[in-house]
């Protein structure tokens, strides 16, 4: 399985139902960037966005909260109409944050900064739908990949295939045509890409593209 997942973080707001519609015919995917001033340092949209991306939209609503409390804000984003909300390992309940999505109908993804240690996450791994391992520090669109994340995400591809627990893998951060290709050998299989997107004249045939950059890697992985 390979999924693009555009972050309408590098949307232009004032244009995002245009900016959704310009990717829907290529993804089913739409990665929603939630983030709360405090645990990182920047402040964009939340659960109302989402019930009105809704109306609009049958993709699956990949939520990724940037937040210190995200216990306070599931059943908002349930309401709204998300599909997933990936909650950050770091703010810690991890098992009762999995039990609290799923009890509100939604998948659980559980998010980790590029310097946690596998180690200390691994045992989580089979317990949420989707491991979501971030490729920058999260807070803003256009960083640069860090590449000392494909060590931990390769572990968690062969770990992930070993137990057959089904967890999707995730990765986000810094993705264009070339580090999708890494990113893709190392075991990831939804890519979230918000400026190798939106930042594109012409962000459907973006999308294509870093599909066939991930597909053209996969066949050099098997
Ligand atoms: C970063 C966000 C990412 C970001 C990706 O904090 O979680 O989803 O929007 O943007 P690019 O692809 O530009 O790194
Ligand atoms: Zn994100």
């Amino acid at each position: 399985m390979i999924e693009i997942a555009p972050s309408i973080l590098s949307a232009d707001f004032a244009f995002l139902g245009e900016a959704i519609r310009s990717v829907g015919g290529e993804t089913s995917w739409i990665h929603v960037d939630v983030m709360d001033g405090h645990f990182v340092p920047n402040l964009t949209i939340g659960a109302p966005v989402v019930a009105s991306i809704r109306k609009h939209s049958d993709s699956f609503l990949d939520c990724h909260l940037m937040i210190t409390d995200p216990w306070d804000y599931f059943a908002d984003f349930a309401r709204a109409g998300a599909n997933s909300v990936s909650f950050h390992f770091e703010v810690g309940r991890t098992l009762e944050l999995v039990e609290m999505a799923h009890g509100l109908g939604m998948k659980a993804g559980m998010a980790v900064n590029p310097d946690a240690s596998f180690d200390d996450y691994a045992k989580y791994v089979p317990e949420v739908d989707m491991l979501l391992i971030m490729s920058v520090f999260p807070g803003f669109a256009g960083q640069s990949f860090m590449e000392g994340v494909l060590e931990p995400l390769s572990r968690a591809r062969k770990m992930i295939d070993e137990s057959r627990c089904g967890t999707i893998l995730q990765i986000d951060g810094g993705i264009s045509t070339d580090t999708i290709r890494l990113a893709c050998r190392a075991g990831a299989e939804v890519f979230v890409a918000g400026s190798a997107v939106f930042g594109s004249a012409d962000p459907a045939d973006a999308v294509r593209r870093l599909r066939s950059a991930a597909e053209s890697a996969l066949e050099e992985r098997s």
